[in-house]
């Protein structure tokens, strides 16, 4: 949702930073001309830019032969390669690095593990071999409902060497929103855990899976890790201990090799309309991009301890905590709970316990640690960081300072990266060796990557003004389709400019050809860095017995990024009440997790509409954000007279 304010603040942003001297001699990319010599190579031959980076990136078991067949808006790459993500992550690597840790994990309340690249391979191999003697094979769903515990990634490694596609539901989610994923997907098995620890309390996995399972029949067994309990299972024959399964299996196990387009994960994510669709990505394409960006953007070297704080319930956490980093073979910190927990030092004594050389967080958390004043950051040493990294929302300008200045000393590039789930990999992003950064922009797409600003028929628009944001051509990581559903592949994302991938964002450039992301101009909202619908929020409110409508639209927030605002009527005999709001706001926290819990909920007599019965949105944008209308109790007679004001401007 495009803030004008937000614009305002971007538009007169004139700060420049050029990458520091000594950054920049030591970094993979060092300079803007060689950025643009990369981008020019991609962009005369992708066919030959593309299928390089794929040699160079992803052992082949057999070569591909060809490099990219598009039929828009259907890709095909590296088409008869046959490669093995877990064998990238792990097996390729053991002769050299072994020993090295691979994660350094740390729980909540303050127990510690370190897995090397050894004893990661030996645990992947374990769960892989216990998923195959309960018949798990190449193809089957997974599904994956833990918390950030190494098992997590030997979960998700453990499908990719079977081939098994996995689908990591996020532990916030309900047991509603599990049940209905599960489901999507026709799952074969759960792996999850009795809980996992969150703000001093216990996540209740496990309850969650009783009450979803009588509704996902496809689940034969659900494989339970004990991480907050005393390793008692649920009755019934389809539990089984994540231990029992594992003991005795061998820690080898043959990779499966997979073709390149073979799926290797689905992810839900948030439409515009009420169900989250399964994207689907695949193997090599995904594997390959995960690779590459994460050595560019975060400028990887060899004895880096890299920490990005996303869950591995969303697309950053697949990318970015697991696939990319291992890949490389670089260290990379876990840590499972909440960032303040038991203070709010918390991060920054991590960063300072491990010597953390890179940090990858997101705007909504940088903006509560400022919150929080300096004093926290200033009673820990985190001079061995090198790098910031932002992702998940628009930074504004001030909080991109304040994460320059206080957290990285002033001496760290930061690099604001955007992308989606969609598109498996970041796309537009500095490269922090190169590119002079701008508070508050992401800069300029990755080589290869044909991000363009264009309006609804499809011209470019000129630098300094607004317009949608398109990928204009296939690349690597983008999704296949959304899963079970092909056509809404289509629908979604290609039907704007037919051929071109839209994606939902509004964006602007500036006279440098800079891009700035102003946020989603669809119905999906990006709630302190979560993605949204509200359509999902609204079909979660009428499903609640005295409700008769539900509109929800963000609001502007300075810590949340967007907070959602549910404007109600009531079925007939129901008065409006605090305790009202109250169960409506659990109800909703019930059907798909709290993170969707409205901010503010406004009872009105009726909603908005236009004479052809659509809801006004934008009118109700402006009531939310306190631009036309401040009272709580919003009657449909204040509405029916600014709908009439607006009848045309819808
Ligand atoms: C938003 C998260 C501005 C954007 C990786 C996108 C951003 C949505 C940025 C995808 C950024 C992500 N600047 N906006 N650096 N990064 N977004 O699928 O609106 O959870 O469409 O993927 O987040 O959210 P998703």
């Amino acid at each position: 949702m495009a803030d004008p304010q937000a614009i305002n603040s971007v538009l007169t942003e004139s700060r420049v930073f050029p990458p520091p001297e000594e950054f920049s001699r030591r970094a993979h990319i060092r300079s803007m001309q060689d950025y643009q010599r990369l981008w020019d190579e991609a962009d005369k031959d992708p066919q030959k830019y593309w299928g390089d980076r794929a040699r160079e990136e992803l052992y082949w078991k057999e070569p591909f032969k060809t490099v990219l067949e598009w039929k828009p808006p259907h890709a095909r790459w590296f088409i008869e390669g046959r490669t093995n993500l877990s064998y990238n992550c792990l097996d390729r690597h053991l002769p050299k690095l072994a020993d090295k840790p691979a994660i350094l994990f740390e729980g909540e309340p303050g127990d510690r593990r370190s897995v090397t690249y050894g004893e990661l391979s030996k645990q992947v191999n374990r769960l892989a071999n216990g998923l195959k003697s309960l018949g798990v094979k190449k193809g089957d769903r997974v599904g994956i409902y833990l918390p950030m515990v190494p098992e997590a990634a030997v979960a998700m490694l453990a499908c990719a060497r079977l081939g098994a596609v996995h689908s990591v539901v996020f532990g916030g989610f309900s047991a509603e929103a599990l049940q209905e994923r599960m489901k999507d997907m026709g799952a074969k098995v759960l792996l999850t855990a009795d809980g996992g620890w969150r703000k001093g309390a216990v996540v209740p996995l496990m309850k969650n899976v009783e009450a979803a399972l009588p509704n996902a029949p496809s689940i034969e067994k659900v494989v339970v890790l004990t991480r907050t309990g005393d390793g008692k299972l649920p009755d019934g024959p389809k539990f089984m201990a994540w231990d029992a399964l594992v003991k005795d299996q061998s820690d080898t196990c043959e990779p499966e090799w997979v073709e390149s387009e073979h799926p290797l994960f689905i992810l839900y994510t948030s439409g515009s309309t009420g169900k989250p669709k399964g994207v689907l990505h695949t193997t090599a394409g995904y594997a390959m991009n995960a690779s590459l960006t994460t050595r560019w953007v975060f400028d990887l070297r060899e004895d880096d301890i890299y920490w990005c704080t996303a869950d591995v319930g969303w697309v950053t956490g697949h990318t970015y905590v697991v696939y990319g980093p291992l890949m490389n073979g670089i260290t990379t910190v876990l840590y499972e709970g909440a960032p303040t927990q038991p203070g709010p030092d918390r991060f920054w004594d991590i960063i300072e316990r491990y010597k953390a050389t890179i940090l990858y967080t997101a705007p909504t958390a940088i903006r509560a640690f400022m919150r929080l004043g300096d004093g926290p950051v200033k009673q820990h040493d985190l001079s061995s960081l090198r790098l910031l990294g932002s992702v998940g929302e628009p930074i504004n300008p001030e909080a991109w300072m304040w994460y320059r200045d206080v957290i990285g000393g002033g001496r760290c590039p930061v690099v604001d990266t955007w992308w989606q789930t969609e598109t498996g990999s970041i796309m537009i992003s500095p490269l922090p060796g190169a590119t002079p950064t701008k508070p508050g922009s992401a800069t300029l797409p990755l080589p290869g990557i044909h991000a363009e600003i264009l309006d609804r028929d499809g011209n470019r628009v000129p630098k300094g003004q607004g317009g949608l944001l398109f990928v204009t051509k296939p690349w690597p990581s983008m999704l296949r389709t959304v899963y079970g559903d092909p056509e809404r592949y289509v629908n979604t994302y290609f039907s704007e400019l037919p051929g071109m991938y839209f994606t939902g964002d509004g964006a602007r450039t500036d006279p440098d050809g800079y891009l700035w992301l102003m946020g989603r101009v669809d119905d999906v909202v990006n709630v302190a860095g979560h993605r949204l619908g509200t359509a999902e929020v609204e079909s979660a409110l009428v499903s609640h017995p005295k409700v008769s409508e539900a509109a929800v639209v963000g609001r502007p927030d300075d810590l949340k990024g967007t907070a959602l605002v549910a404007f109600v009527t009531l079925k007939q005999g129901n008065a409006p009440s605090d305790a009202l709001k109250k169960e409506l706001a659990t109800h909703v926290g019930k059907e798909i997790g709290a993170i969707a819990r409205p901010d503010d909920i406004r009872f009105a007599e009726g909603l908005p509409k236009t004479r052809s019965g659509k809801i006004m949105r934008r009118l109700l944008r402006d009531v939310a954000a306190g631009k036309t209308s401040t009272q709580d109790t919003t009657t449909l007679e204040d509405l029916n007279v600014l709908a009439t004001l607006r009848q045309n401007d819808e």
